[in-house]
């Protein structure tokens, strides 16, 4: 590992480190206006959630690394402290992308990225109308957390209306995932889609408790075979596998031909049927023959 100390690092490199691996990264496409109305639109994608109670956004247009400037959402917000977050999608993507060009202060990036503005009902910035969530936050409180060039502000916004398209929607008026389709940004000029196999599952850890790797017998905890991936999921496990469930794979002739024939083969199975969502099979497996 290389130690790296951001006292005694290039700011600009290690935004780039940073930006890197704290990543993927939701962003935030959000709309302000200045004291004279004038719209403004720009994505920012230091950005998440940070709790309901009060339902509370937080997202940092930065001081500028190159000349320590602060940026016109920034600016907007010390006039208007009113912002709409709008969340991006893969079919918006190359016009936020372009929202964020740095256009002199007054240029309407609604109109430069051609996206629609539409009219909020609490606050005066306007919404994103082919974002499919928009969300019309008050700002509370800006925290500067430095006033020195690649310093962040934090702006830290109370949601008033959150707008939701039906079409994103599940029958549980839940956000369905597979149709919102998202995306995050990474490193570079790396993006992620939020889509097909980019996507996976993984349970929630048993309410119950799971019994953790550490009670997993060393034979299989230490194996080499098995990653850290197999190992989380027999850990998830309520319990480890009844006896009567060892000794029937244990006396079951196809298997015990076919790990004879290269005892790897039982790591092998075992991968397959943890992949397979079957992590307690696996165990007994195991356990029968490890
Ligand atoms: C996807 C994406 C994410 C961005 N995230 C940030 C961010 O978190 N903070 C920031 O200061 N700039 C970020 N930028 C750059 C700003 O969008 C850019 O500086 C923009 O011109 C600022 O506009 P404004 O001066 O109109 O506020 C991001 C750009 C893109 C394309």
């Amino acid at each position: 590992m290389i130690p790296i100390d951001p006292l005694k690092f290039d700011h600009s490199k290690f935004h780039r480190l940073l930006l890197g691996s704290i990543a993927p990264r939701p962003i935030a496409l959000a709309s302000t206006i200045d004291a004279d109305g004038n719209p403004n639109l720009s994505p920012f994608s230091f950005f998440n959630a940070f709790g309901v109670n009060p339902a509370t956004l937080i997202f940092s247009p930065s001081r500028r690394g190159r000349d320590n400037t602060t940026k016109h959402t920034y600016q907007n917000l010390r006039e208007i402290p009113e912002v709409v977050i709008n969340v991006v999608t893969y079919n918006m993507v190359q016009q936020v992308s372009l929202s964020s060009t740095e256009y002199p202060k007054g240029v309407n990036e609604f109109v430069k990225a051609g996206l629609t503005p539409l009219q909020s009902e609490r606050i005066r910035p306007y919404r994103v109308s082919e974002s499919p969530v928009q969300i019309e936050c008050k700002v509370r409180e800006i925290i500067e957390t430095g006033d020195g060039p690649g310093a962040g502000n934090l702006v830290i916004c109370d949601i008033l209306l959150m707008h939701v398209d039906q079409s994103v929607l599940n029958d549980k008026q839940e956000i369905d995932q597979e149709k919102i389709d998202l995306v995050g940004r990474m490193g570079g000029d790396y993006y992620v889609r939020t889509s097909g196999n980019a996507k996976f599952i993984v349970p929630k850890p048993l309410s119950s408790m799971g019994i953790g790797i550490d009670r997993l017998p060393e034979k299989i905890r230490f194996s080499p075979f098995l990653s850290g991936n197999d190992l989380g999921q027999m850990g998830n496990l309520e319990e480890l596998p009844d006896k009567d469930l060892i000794q029937n794979f244990g006396e079951n002739t196809q298997l015990k031909a076919q790990i004879s024939s290269n005892h790897n083969n039982v790591f092998t199975l075992a991968k397959n049927w943890i992949a397979e969502g079957r992590p307690a099979d696996a165990l007994a497996l195991l356990m029968a023959f490890v």
